[in-house]
């Protein structure tokens, strides 16, 4: 009996924000499975370290600098794709941006901005890909990188949480679009993964990793969590690496929660005491 593989051997990705965080999980996932990836990302540092991580895999990664803020810069990027590789077959849609703000103090800028870094960077570099992967004749994959917050209240992030759920929306529509060309297109929605960005941190990734959270912390998304902790970057470049596998071969325009069990739990939050079930306000029968 012979396992199942992922192998994308030769096939060329595309991933925007893939010098740290979720991004880097997803470049790293796609070379280990055969994948060169292009890094479209804005921080030289964090994607020379990316570009190394994948040189570990025997695979090769371009960093494209690009502030996908920028819809020209976004182009470019696959345009630096088509020169280096003279192919495209994957692009994961990763980069983007929150601030956390009641939405009646956010000012019509940051609106603006959430829409840009989150939604409009999706639809340049889709736009942008799309000829190039149906130029290719193989087919292809999208996936974005939603939220869970696409599917609930997501208070003091407003904007951030509708821009999500339009990512969401946006993959199904697409999905139908461009099957007809072998194309399909997903999205993952994490919840709480370790990343530098959910520490505030900028600048290249320390080599002693990101902070330790501090037992309290660690305690409450223990609480919040089914799975009892936070994910890290490499469980959301795995689903991602299936996402663009033949092993997904019959699967387009769904999104895959990467989220250890919260968006199911629905409210459900592990008891302090019992250990058991409830929602936040202890035992609710006698
Ligand atoms: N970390 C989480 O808990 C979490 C949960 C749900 C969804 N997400 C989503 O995952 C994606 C990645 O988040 P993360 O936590 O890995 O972020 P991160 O901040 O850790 O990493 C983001 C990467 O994108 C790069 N980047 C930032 N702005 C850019 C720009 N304008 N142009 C190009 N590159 C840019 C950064 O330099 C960095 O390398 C985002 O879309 C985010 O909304 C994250």
């Amino acid at each position: 009996m012979s396992g199942l593989t992922i192998d994308l051997t030769d096939q060329v990705a595309l991933v925007t924000g893939g010098g740290a965080g979720i991004g880097q999980g997803c470049a790293i996932a796609l070379a280990r499975c055969g994948a060169d990836v292009v890094l479209a990302e804005i921080d030289p540092e964090r994607a020379a370290q990316t570009v190394a991580l994948v040189a570990a895999q025997g695979r090769r990664a371009v960093f494209a600098a690009t502030d996908v803020m920028d819809t020209d810069q976004v182009r470019a990027a696959v345009v630096a794709a088509d020169r280096e590789f003279g192919r495209l077959d994957i692009l994961v849609n990763n980069a983007g941006g929150v601030a956390g703000k009641r939405f009646l103090d956010q000012s019509e800028r940051s609106w603006r901005r959430h829409i840009d870094i989150n939604l409009v960077s999706m639809l340049a570099a889709t736009h942008a890909a799309l000829p190039l992967m149906i130029r290719g004749g193989r087919g292809g994959s999208v996936v974005n990188v939603a939220s869970i917050e696409a599917a609930r209240a997501a208070p003091m992030y407003a904007v951030y949480a509708a821009c999500k759920a339009a990512m969401v929306n946006f993959t199904k529509t697409l999905a139908l679009e461009v099957s007809e060309h072998g194309i399909r297109v997903n999205c993952i929605a994490p919840d709480l993964t370790a990343t530098p960005g959910l520490h505030g941190m900028t600048g290249p990734v320390p080599a002693s990793g990101l902070p330790q959270r501090s037992t309290e912390i660690q305690q409450g998304i223990a609480r919040y969590i089914p799975l009892g902790r936070e994910g890290v970057i490499d469980e959301c470049g795995e689903v991602v690496a299936f996402l663009c596998s033949p092993l997904s071969s019959y699967v387009t325009g769904v999104t895959i929660p990467v989220d250890g069990g919260t968006a199911s739990a629905g409210g459900w939050v592990r008891s302090a005491d019992s250990g058991g079930w409830d929602f936040g306000v202890g035992e609710l029968s006698p």
